[in-house]
């Protein structure tokens, strides 16, 4: 067995800046999260030590010397804050979960990640970045639209207000996304129809798609943004639909190439949205998905198909161990039945 580092950024120890908003670091992990973790990983016969991912980790690293890292660490500052931990690991060559240095770049970035998505013709909403709230606005772009930060998570600048329906809007808001969260704004079509998250596990040639979990927002123009994921979590609410077999054989399709277009590894969760007609739209891929038991929507998942979520944490560290030689168990991958239908 194997001394893992949980690497995480706690909300509790984020940096505060004079005049941040209140969604800053709403993204961020709390002690509860790495608690559950380090508790299914000891029970495995792991040693655990948590490890904080600040400027210090380099350093409490070479201390610590663990055999392999649990990355869950968002970051704190840049444009590739999800990216660094990947980085310093591969220069100190210390094994870790989850995806590597590129793709956790890319998927931070949404409008990148679209752009891909885009160019292997994946359907994805017709989409403009905007760095200066006056640019032009593409002609393809009919109100509503949708307005969110370029390079965010959970919810952080997201809500009714990013619905927008004129000229004036759009520039109001891209521009309040501009100022305040000091990136660009993503405008893309508004979504009007049902929204599924759909969690992927596993690495080719035995990757699964969980089934789709439809999630539902009580209030805040429905949408699930810094709202209903962290103010008012009772406004959230999820099922997991029965789906007319073509119709989930082709998301779950769709969301596995999302996820192989951009190169994830192990475990991801693709967030989707469909159209007022139920065609779904590719919205945003997370490659380091909450893991916050009986909370996260990749752990209701686990839950829902009866797997649980000690073997969601198992599964991803033995899918690591594998991706890097270290003697582990064989992960525990299901069978897609509606994708191998579909094949
Ligand atoms: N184009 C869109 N149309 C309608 N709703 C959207 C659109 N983009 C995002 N949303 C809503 O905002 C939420 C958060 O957006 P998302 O891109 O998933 O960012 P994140 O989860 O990283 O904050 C979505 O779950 C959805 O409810
Ligand atoms: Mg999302």
């Amino acid at each position: 067995m194997y001394h893992v580092a949980i690497l995480a950024n706690l909300k509790k120890n984020a940096p505060r800046r004079p005049g941040q908003p209140k969604d800053a670091w709403a993204d961020l992990d709390s002690e509860h999260t790495i608690e559950a973790l380090a508790d299914v990983l000891r029970q495995t016969g792991h040693r655990v030590t948590f490890i904080e991912a600040n400027a210090d980790l380099p350093d409490k690293l070479r201390e610590v010397r663990p055999d392999i890292c649990f990355n869950i660490a968002e970051g704190h500052h840049g444009d590739s804050r999800e990216a660094q931990v990947p980085a310093l690991l591969e220069l100190l060559q210390i094994p870790y979960t989850g995806s590597r240095v590129l793709t956790s770049a890319i998927s931070l970035n949404k409008t990148v990640t679209k752009r891909i998505w885009k160019s292997f013709g994946l359907r994805t909403a017709p989409f403009q970045e905007f760095s200066h709230p006056d640019e032009p606005l593409a002609p393809d772009l009919n109100f509503p639209l949708f307005v969110k930060p370029a390079r965010e998570g959970t919810g952080i600048g997201v809500g009714a207000s990013s619905v927008v329906r004129n000229e004036h809007d759009l520039r109001a808001q891209a521009a309040h996304v501009i100022r305040t969260y000091e990136q660009p704004a993503l405008v893309e079509r508004f979504l009007a129809g049902r929204e599924l998250t759909v969690g992927v596990i596993g690495n080719p040639p035995n990757q699964y798609v969980f089934p789709p979990i439809e999630v539902s927002i009580n209030g805040d123009g429905g949408i699930y943004g810094f709202y209903a994921k962290s103010e008012n979590v009772d406004a959230f609410s999820w099922r997991m639909p029965t789906l007319e077999p073509a119709f989930l054989a082709k998301l779950q399709k769709l969301v596995l190439d999302a996820h192989n277009a951009i190169g994830a590894l192990d475990v991801s969760r693709v967030d989707v949205r469909c159209d007022e007609d139920d065609v779904p739209y590719l919205l945003e891929i997370n490659t380091l998905p909450g893991l916050s038991p009986g909370f996260s929507d990749l752990a209701i998942a686990a839950d829902a198909i009866g797997m649980g979520y000690p073997w969601l944490v198992t599964t991803i560290l033995n899918l690591a161990c594998q991706r890097f030689g270290l003697p582990a168990p064989e992960p525990v991958i299901p069978t897609s039945e509606a994708i191998q239908a579909a094949k």
